[in-house]
């Protein structure tokens, strides 16, 4: 990899670029842009317009206080590839277009707007900064496993959220650049999580007539184009005896469209995110492909059930807390019944010394820009 890179900018103030484009990266960039004004650094927000629809996108912005992006590149869907080198198009055109050069760019996760700008920072020689970085999966069948590796190749420093993230970068030979600061979802739950309007949209949210009810979220293509495993999570959810609220992603409606729901599953538009907060911490448990919501569960201490064969975040593992079942309706049953085996679960993601990963991630990217 290659190593951390000063950004000799020539004595003017330093700039950081950002580039976001999907729900969770909106959440991790509200605590982290927060931390940059705090501490009187520069950053503009770039858009890549990968969600665009007003409840994945604009909701979020305006739930998190998150100032409006410099530019929005309304890229939008297409299959992975054509999004990713549209993406990169996009970013290219715009960079060139400044009349000042990006000193550092920052982005978060495993999403193919993150593999976009990655790519583009290392061919315009522009010091990558990877926030979760040194998260794996080993399943190289997910496209977010790729985004990741790729990223953290390309990456000048590489803010790992845990010691196992530290870990998996070692054994793949990467250590330069690599600074342990904890999760800024943690922060974002830390920071969001107990306010009392979280708990009233939540309530307004939850199904009317039960205390106890599931919470699910189903989104991967892995799940929702197959329609033999979309059919068997929806039985599983229709032999509980109670309500299934089930907040759905566009692509996880449509294929949705030509299924039977059971009565039980209650199918509603994508929530906010801090209805989402809310919700799963009403809820009885989880179920989940998502990484975002396995830990919100784990953090908020409600059990998760993961329809996946693996999981970046095996630290949600501990105790049974998060519990990982193949698309069978009598596992996901089975497992949405059973209790954690430990009262509490035992927290992960903190940042080293401190409270919040977001200031560790800032002074990092400093030390960088300082350079
Ligand atoms: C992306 C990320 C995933 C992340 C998720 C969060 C990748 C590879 N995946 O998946 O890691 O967990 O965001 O939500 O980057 N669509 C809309 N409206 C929108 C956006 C998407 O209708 O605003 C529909 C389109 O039909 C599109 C499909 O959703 O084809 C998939 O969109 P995509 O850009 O692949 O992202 P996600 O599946 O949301």
């Amino acid at each position: 990899m290659s190593s951390a890179r000063g950004t000799g900018n020539g004595g003017r103030s330093p700039v950081v670029d950002t580039v976001v484009g999907t729900r969770p990266q909106f959440v991790k960039a509200a605590m982290v842009s927060r931390t940059f004004e705090e501490r009187g650094v520069d950053e503009r927000l770039i858009h890549t317009g990968q969600h665009y629809d007003r409840e994945l996108d604009a909701v979020f912005f305006e739930d998190l206080d998150l100032s409006d992006p410099a530019v929005n590149l309304g890229v939008g869907s297409a299959p992975p590839s054509r999004q990713t080198g549209a993406m990169m198009e996009a970013l290219e055109r715009y960079l060139d277009e400044r009349p000042e050069p990006a000193d550092v760019l920052l982005v978060y996760g495993d999403t193919n707007s993150t593999l976009a700008a990655a790519i583009v920072a290392a061919q315009h020689q522009i010091p990558l900064v990877h926030v979760e970085a040194g998260l794996r999966a080993y399943d190289r069948s997910m496209p977010e496993e790729v985004n990741r590796v790729v990223t953290d190749r390309l990456s000048s420093l590489l803010c790992a959220p845990t010691p196992a993230a530290v870990e998996n970068l070692e054994q793949e030979g990467i250590r330069e650049g690599v600074v342990r600061t904890g999760d800024v979802m943690r922060d974002a739950v830390r920071h969001y999580g107990d306010r009392s309007l979280v708990r009233e949209l939540a309530r307004k949210a939850a199904p009317r007539d039960s205390e106890e009810f599931v919470l699910a979220t189903i989104h991967r293509p892995a799940n929702t184009d197959d329609p033999a495993r979309m059919r068997a999570i929806l039985e599983g959810f229709a032999r509980l005896d109670r309500p299934v609220l089930m907040p759905a992603h566009p692509r996880t409606r449509e294929a949705l469209g030509p299924l039977t729901v059971p009565a039980n599953v209650l199918v509603r538009s994508p929530v906010r995110y801090l209805t989402m907060l809310g919700l799963i911490g009403l809820a009885r448990a989880v179920c989940t492909d998502s990484g975002g919501v396995q830990r919100e569960a784990y953090w908020l201490g409600v059990p998760c059930v993961t329809v996946r064969a693996t999981t970046e975040w095996t630290e949600t593992l501990r105790g049974g807390w998060n519990r990982l079942v193949d698309a069978d309706p009598d596992r996901i049953v089975h497992a949405l019944e059973r209790t954690p085996e430990t009262e509490s679960p035992e927290p992960f993601g903190a940042p080293p010394g401190g409270e919040r990963a977001s200031v560790c991630v800032v002074e990092a990217v400093r030390q960088i820009l300082d350079r």
